[in-house]
């Protein structure tokens, strides 16, 4: 099967420029101005800009977690995914402690295989280390393909590590070239806070923003810094939401350490003000919470700067039922938000529409960084003769507008609902099969394929 689009603005990390581009089965195989070839399918691309897919490396489906699970399923969630232009997502197998990786990541296949629609691949959170999970993560190296595991530094007793085991856990990735990815907030402080607040009868979710404040994203964030600087391990910071974190990742680089940071999609466009709801604000309870427009600012400024280099969704959907069981007490509300669909229009409506990133920086944040970073470039994350032809038409004119009445992911209400978007993903491949075309979805359960990454 060969697919020729002709006449698309192709958009990558380096380059913009008018040009065909030529599929041969799932592969990129030539690109260039009017390409004379015979093709099965011709798609005309005359006005639309052209994307690589986007990789979205922070998503969490089919996840149990505070006494529930995650509503999207790998079907659902790489769904919705496609129809928002993200062809490859990374999701957290996490280990169970006192058990082995392996034990999780059986656990994880039986959730996944044959169930994506689209490409994935894993990360390892290890929430439990000791010398049987240090002989296993060579194999989880070399022979599974997941390259990079991450550590939490809160949700004390169910996920996260103290400093010595994370100072073993990175000597251990170091050998092996693999990255240390972290959920930095400082847990002793959050729980203190916790506890304070609901002693003092202080319950609703606005108290869920209010035991997370800076300081303790901050702190952790130097701490891990640190003990990255300390190990010579890689090191990545997820979902990283405000200035005072992102001070630190600049301190690090000023004594020539790389920390690669994310941030995500949410921090970067909503912010506290939203906890003011009453129960309601429950949509938005997420950790670590929404901060401030000062942190917005810092945000977009750190993605130009480069101390941020992807921007992802940390896509955790709970149904509303679900985020009910905190009605009485915040720390009973599932930590979670529904975003996987909507991370690329957003970003190109809010951030490109609006001259705060150009459409070369669009693309290194949601697709190319990440595939370098984890090891897929440039099978993934580029428009380049070889690569897989993940791509996004995208017409950057239409106008939507968001809602949980026409998203796909199973969630049964929207973060951003009723926000008006300039820019959609109108024809989505994946491997050089049409997924998505004009909002009709052409490819089934199982066509997704699980991408080994390399260190
Ligand atoms: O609130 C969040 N972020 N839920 C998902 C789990 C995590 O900490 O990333
Ligand atoms: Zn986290
Ligand atoms: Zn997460």
């Amino acid at each position: 099967m060969s697919i020729l689009i002709k006449n698309g603005r192709i958009i990558t990390a380096a380059d913009d420029y008018l040009a065909d581009i030529f599929i041969e089965d799932d592969r990129i195989t030539s690109i260039g101005k009017n390409l004379n070839v015979k093709a099965d399918q011709t798609i005309d691309a005359s006005n639309k800009m052209i994307f690589p897919g986007g990789i979205d490396p922070h998503v969490h489906l089919d996840m149990p977690f505070m006494g529930t699970s995650s509503s999207d399923n790998f079907e659902t969630g790489t769904r919705a995914a496609l129809f928002g232009g993200t062809t490859t997502v990374i999701d957290f197998v996490i280990q169970k402690k006192g058990n082995s990786l392996y034990a999780a990541l059986e656990e994880w296949r039986s959730r996944s295989n044959g169930k994506t629609l689209g490409d994935y691949a894993f990360h390892f959170a290890v929430t439990d280390f000791n010398e049987n999970v240090r002989a296993e993560i060579k194999d989880m190296i070399e022979k599974e393909g997941i390259t990079s595991f991450k550590a939490f530094m809160a949700y004390k007793g169910a996920l996260m590590i103290d400093d010595s085991q994370m100072l073993e856990l990175m000597a251990e990735i170091k050998k092996y070239n693999g990255i240390v990815s972290v959920h930095a907030t400082n847990g002793g402080m959050i729980d203190y806070l916790v506890a304070k607040h609901k002693s003092e009868g202080k319950l609703s979710p606005l108290y869920h923003y209010l035991s997370q404040p800076e300081i303790t994203e901050a702190e952790a964030t130097g701490r891990f810094t640190d003990m990255a600087n300390l190990t010579g391990v890689k090191s990545y910071v997820v979902h990283l939401t405000c200035e005072g974190a992102l001070n630190q990742i600049l301190d690090a680089a000023k004594r020539n350490q790389k920390v690669y940071a994310e941030t995500c999609t949410q921090y970067l466009l909503l912010d506290a003000s939203l906890y003011d709801k009453g129960f309601e604000s429950a949509k938005w309870v997420m950790s670590p919470p929404l901060r401030e427009k000062k942190d917005q600012a810092a945000l977009w400024s750190g993605i130009n700067s480069g101390l941020i280099q992807v921007v992802a969704s940390d896509h955790c959907p709970f149904m509303w039922e679900n985020k009910k069981m905190g009605q009485d007490d915040f720390s009973k509300i599932p930590n979670g938000f529904p975003g996987i669909e909507h991370r690329m229009e957003l970003l190109f409506s809010e951030g490109v529409n609006k001259n705060r990133i150009t459409h070369s920086k669009f693309v290194e944040i949601t697709s190319t960084n990440a595939a370098k970073i984890f090891g897929m470039s440039p099978q993934k994350g580029t428009i380049a003769v070889g690569s897989d032809a993940d791509l996004v038409i995208f017409d950057p004119n239409e106008k939507h507008t968001l809602s949980s009445k026409t998203h796909h992911m199973n969630c049964d209400y929207s973060g951003f609902e009723g926000w008006e978007v300039t820019g959609k993903c109108k024809t989505i491949l994946v491997r050089g099969k049409i997924a998505v075309d004009n909002n009709k979805l052409l490819v089934e359960k199982g066509y997704g394929k699980y991408i080994k990454r390399k260190a």
